[in-house]
């Protein structure tokens, strides 16, 4: 029988405005980050060479890399340079304010 997908990361609590966070359901690292009371949950792994985009900087919606630059729209993942380059995007909710993320394994 498949596990259940879903896997509790935090308490909705925990997720203040514009500070993201990372979390590891499964070991998967998502970074979570709320803006002007809107969800986004990302891989925290850069696109162009890995690097965790925690250490990045947000700008409106807009998360630099700290590595080299590249540029990413929080709102849907994708690269500002090239929009056939995006970020891994992963499903979220929220049951009785604890937040969720859908881990398919
Ligand atoms: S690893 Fe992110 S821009 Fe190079």
């Amino acid at each position: 029988m498949p596990s259940d997908p879903w896997v509790y990361v935090l308490d909705e609590q925990e997720l203040c405005d514009s500070r993201p966070r990372v979390v590891r359901p499964r070991g998967v690292p998502v970074l979570l980050i709320k803006k002007k009371g809107e969800i986004y949950a990302l891989t925290n792994k850069c696109s162009h060479m890995g690097c965790p985009l925690d250490c990045g900087t947000l700008t409106g919606f807009v998360l630099e890399c700290p590595c080299h630059d590249w540029k990413y729209d929080i709102r849907t993942g994708v690269f500002l340079g090239a929009a056939e380059i995006s970020l891994k995007a992963y499903e979220w909710r929220i049951t009785e304010k604890r937040v969720f993320i859908k881990i398919e394994v």
